[in-house]
Formats: structure tokens, C-alpha cells, sequence
């Protein structure tokens, strides 16, 4: 392959697969699907971050890493970066409350190290996906026991290893039953706000080179909701900076909706701006778009998803503390979006930059376009 073809210019890319749907004659799941050789053989959405001094990844479970190798293999062609999807998460890695199981979390390392891929752990301290021992056996009297233990054994266990870790995940809640912004959980309930010093200073004493990362959602639009959530969290960020407390940056899920309209790109780049005003670094954790609401046509579907993609990634990455781009999965073949958002006329949801038979789609060519035409970073 010369290396012309390799570096067409992705407007091109772009421009040559809207042509190949504008026919959709064929759906993906049929064994004849329309596969345009151009777009496979371009440059992979990690190698073009990496060439702007970002990082690109992926959210993966151990179990589909190694029962499908054809999904393994674009895993390992498009990221740089693997986030354990569910692998290292309490209910995951603790059977009983006196063991912890590495087995799935130790594989997705093996394979990110075997492939070049930095590995990111998610996530040390969650309301959900606690084991089913949890509620019978934490209390207020030994709550701290168990969040520093936890965190000292597992961080511990990937010190050296973990380019970042989701260190507190979906932690505030500003509409809610909390007086500080912060969400009703367990460990609010057993120790207060303090949960999320003590998990941040403990997950920096067990793995000091690794980037901690307060992780959480709906940030992204100009509605109220996500601009109280917006407001609660520099709350949060600013007490945590002022308290000297190693948080490094701020994770943003970024799941999208397709049939959002209210997205200003002033309020967000604003946002990102405050963020790293503190002295914080910003990632794109959980990438991916809701189409739950749009036609079920394939080709109008695609467009529109790849269409947020582009919109949100050309906004982001004009901030140059975001350092970090993932989206939760890389193809429609596994996405949690199929249970958690499905569509009602019972279609496949195509939230990825992959289609369910692993070829790249308009998603993949915005991500790539966005990456292209983003200022370099000094980072990596
Ligand atoms: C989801 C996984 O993708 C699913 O497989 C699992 O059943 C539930 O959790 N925000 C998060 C992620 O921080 O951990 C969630 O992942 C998606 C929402």
C-alpha cells in the first residue's frame, strides 16, 4: 500500500463513503454489505490522534477480547488506549468481600501490552456494580476500611501499569436529595463528601504515576440539567484543587444523543476552558451517540451520528487540557446502548465508529476528520 493511498485526505474519505451509503442497498447484517476498500485501508482514528499529540481508545471487556479475535484485531488496529469496560469494577473483581479476582483485568492488560495500547483502569469508587455481598456487609463503621483497602490492592495491583484511572465515577448529583451537589450513594451515606479525598489520596499513594480522574456525565449540552451539573462539578474540582487533593483531570462521558438540539459550543468550550484553568488535564471517556430517535433508514442514521461526532470533537478539541478521546466501544457489534437506549422499532442501534460487521462507517470518518483538523498537542 503506498503511502499516498494511506494519507488521502479524510475530506475525501469522508466524501467517498457518503457516496458509498447514499445507495443503501444492503443492510450491515447482510453478508453482502458494501465494503469500501479506501476507507478500510486508511490511516487507524489512533495513529491520527497520536499524530496530534492525542490519545484515542476504546472501551473493551476481557470476555469479547478473547472470544472474538475479528473484534480483538480493530481494537488493536484503531486505539492506543483500552479502558477496562467492566473488568475492574467492584462487582468484577470482588466474589467475596476478603478476595479479588484479576483474572479478566490481568487479561485486558496482557492484551494492551502485547498490542501497544496504553490501559486505563474504570473505575475504583461507583454507586453501581457493587457485588451482591455489599449492602449485607459495608457499614458506617468499617466503609473507610473497605473503600482504601480496595483501592490500595487494585490501583496497587496495575501501579506502573495504568496510564489513568477512573478514581470517583458519576459522583454528583445536583437536582438531587444531596445539600452539596453530590449524588445519595453508600459511600456518601457512610462517610460524607470525604469519600472522594480519601479515594483520590489513596489511589495517588498506591500508583503516583497514574492520572486520577474524576469521571461523569451529562456535561455536554445547554440544557438546565447538564449546566447545573456543569456548575456543581467545578464546585467539586475547585474544592478539591484548593484542598490539594491529586485529582488530574476531569472525565467527561459524552454519551450524546443525536436528537439533542441543544448543543452551543460557546458554553462548552467555556466550560472546558474553567476546567483547565485549575490546572487540570480533560478526557473524553465514554463517547459514543444515542440514536434511539432517529429514522431507522441506515444511511440517514449514519449521517446524523457521524454528524454529532464531528460537531462535538471539532468543539472539544479546540481545548487544548483535552488529552484523551474514547468512545465506550469501537463497534455496533457490542455496544451497551443496545439495552440501555433501545430503539423502539426494535433496530440495531449504530451508536459507534464501527458497524456491527467491524467496517468503519461515517462515525469512524468524522472521528478521523476531527482528529485531522485538530491543533496539536505538546503532550506524548
Ligand atoms: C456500562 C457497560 O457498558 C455495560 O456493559 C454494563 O452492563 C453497565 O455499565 N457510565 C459508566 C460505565 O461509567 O461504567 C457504564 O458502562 C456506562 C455508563
Amino acid at each position: 500500500m503506498n503511502r499516498r493511498f494511506f494519507l488521502q485526505s479524510t475530506s475525501a474519505i469522508l466524501a467517498t463513503q457518503i457516496l458509498s451509503i447514499a445507495k443503501p442497498s444492503r443492510t450491515h447484517s447482510s453478508p453482502m454489505a458494501i465494503v469500501n476498500p479506501t476507507l478500510e485501508a486508511a490511516l487507524p482514528l489512533g495513529d491520527r490522534a497520536t499524530a496530534k499529540g492525542l490519545l484515542y481508545g476504546a472501551a473493551a471487556t476481557a470476555r469479547k477480547i478473547q472470544q472474538d479475535s475479528a473484534f480483538a484485531a480493530v481494537v488493536a488496529r484503531e486505539c492506543k488506549l483500552l479502558v477496562a469496560e467492566n473488568d475492574l469494577k467492584w462487582r468484577a473483581l470482588r466474589p467475596t468481600p476478603e478476595q479479588f479476582d484479576f483474572t479478566r483485568g490481568d487479561a485486558l492488560a496482557a492484551f494492551a501490552q502485547a498490542h501497544n495500547l496504553r490501559f486505563r483502569g474504570h473505575t475504583c469508587v461507583w454507586h453501581n456494580a457493587l457485588p451482591d455481598w455489599f449492602e449485607q456487609v459495608v457499614t458506617h463503621q468499617n466503609a473507610e476500611q473497605f473503600l482504601t483497602d480496595h483501592i490500595r490492592t487494585v490501583v496497587g495491583h496495575y501501579a506502573g501499569k495504568m496510564h489513568s484511572w477512573d478514581v470517583v465515577n458519576e459522583a454528583i448529583d445536583p437536582v438531587g436529595e444531596g445539600i452539596d451537589g453530590l449524588r445519595d450513594t453508600p459511600w456518601h451515606r457512610f462517610l460524607g463528601a470525604d469519600y472522594i479525598d480519601i479515594a483520590f489520596h489513596t489511589a495517588a499513594a498506591a500508583d503516583p504515576n497514574a492520572l486520577l480522574v474524576l469521571n461523569d456525565y451529562d456535561l455536554d449540552y445547554a440544557i438546565p440539567r447538564d449546566a447545573a451539573k456543569r456548575e456543581a462539578i467545578l464546585r467539586l474540582l475547585q474544592g478539591l484543587v484548593a484542598r490539594g487533593v491529586p485529582v488530574h483531570a476531569l472525565g467527561m462521558q459524552a454519551h450524546l444523543r443525536a436528537s439533542e438540539p441543544n448543543f452551543d459550543p460557546m458554553i462548552l468550550r467555556d466550560f472546558l476552558r474553567q476546567v483547565a484553568d485549575l490546572g487540570l488535564k480533560i478526557l473524553i471517556t465514554e463517547l459514543d451517540v444515542v440514536d434511539q430517535d432517529l429514522p431507522r433508514a441506515l444511511h440517514t442514521r449514519d449521517l446524523a451520528v457521524a454528524n454529532v461526532y464531528q460537531t462535538y470533537l471539532d468543539t472539544v478539541l479546540q481545548e487544548p487540557a483535552v488529552i484523551a478521546v474514547l468512545t465506550w466501544g469501537l463497534s455496533d457489534r457490542y455496544t451497551w446502548l443496545a439495552g440501555f437506549r433501545p430503539r423502539s422499532d426494535g433496530a440495531a442501534p449504530r451508536p459507534l465508529p464501527l458497524d456491527a460487521l467491524l467496517h468503519r462507517k461515517p462515525a469512524w470518518s468524522a472521528i478521523a476528520s476531527a482528529f485531522d483538523q485538530a491543533p496539536s498537542r505538546p503532550h506524548l
